[in-house]
């Protein structure tokens, strides 16, 4: 979710008040996905290179969290949206990891779409993560397939994204969902992502649906049902 700072600057306010706007674009793009059948939407919302940022803005954002979740989880929960969270909940602090147990314990039952944030997260922890945990469990080289090692991935209860959006115009993937984007298709928007709406979603998922599927093969499929 680029671009919160730059639509701050603009309006010559502080990059929290961005990621604030930003927080309430995710809610407006989280009911939009419902409406339009998406079952998993995965977010990128703190980086493990986001710690290098200046302090205020690194405490702003995690007191984001906690504003977000009191003003935005009964919503969720009570919509039938699952909150999940991923990435290393080790390093942050004790109010913010109680956010996120509470999020996923409140929604822990509901069966609509699977809203999972990344937080913390980075592709290549994960990767890691995941093999670590093979060799804690012993597993030998020629177990350690493809799937041995998707099974202990943070995301392994989600299918791979059909669609990955990236906002504010960069042209990078910056360590998000490495393993899992395998086949996913791309759209990269200007959009700053405060300002990422109905309209934008609506014209990635055409974006989407324009594209010609083979995985390698030649066959083609139908509308994304998990996105990124
Ligand atoms: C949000 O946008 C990303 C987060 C880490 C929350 P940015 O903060 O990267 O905004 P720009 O790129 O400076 O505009
Ligand atoms: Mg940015």
């Amino acid at each position: 979710m680029d671009g919160n700072g730059r639509w701050a600057k603009k309006r010559f306010m502080p990059r929290v008040v961005g990621h604030k706007a930003g927080m309430d674009a995710l809610i407006r793009v989280v009911d939009h996905c419902q409406k339009r059948g998406v079952e998993y939407l995965t977010v990128y919302a703190f980086s493990s290179e986001n710690w290098k940022r200046p302090e205020d803005e690194v405490s702003g954002l995690m007191n984001l969290v906690l504003v977000g979740v009191a003003k935005y989880l009964g919503k969720l929960a009570s919509q039938g949206v699952r909150v999940r969270i991923v990435g290393d909940r080790s390093a942050v602090s004790e109010k913010v990891r109680a956010a996120w147990n509470q999020s996923e314990a409140d929604t822990a039952a509901n069966t609509g779409l699977v809203l999972t944030v990344c937080f913390n997260y980075g592709g290549r922890w994960d990767i890691v993560q995941a093999a670590r945990r093979a060799m804690a469990e012993g597993l030998s080289p020629e177990q350690l397939t493809e799937e041995a090692l998707s099974a202990r991935m943070s995301l392994a209860y989600a299918p791979d994204p059909d669609l990955f959006i990236r906002t504010g115009g960069e042209l990078r993937v910056s360590n998000y969902l490495l393993w899992q984007i395998a086949y996913a298709e791309f759209h990269f928007s200007d959009c700053l992502w405060p300002d990422f709406d109905e309209r934008e979603v609506d014209r990635a998922l055409a974006a989407y649906a324009g594209r010609d599927r083979r995985f390698g093969g030649v066959k083609t499929t139908g509308s994304a049902s998990s996105i990124a």
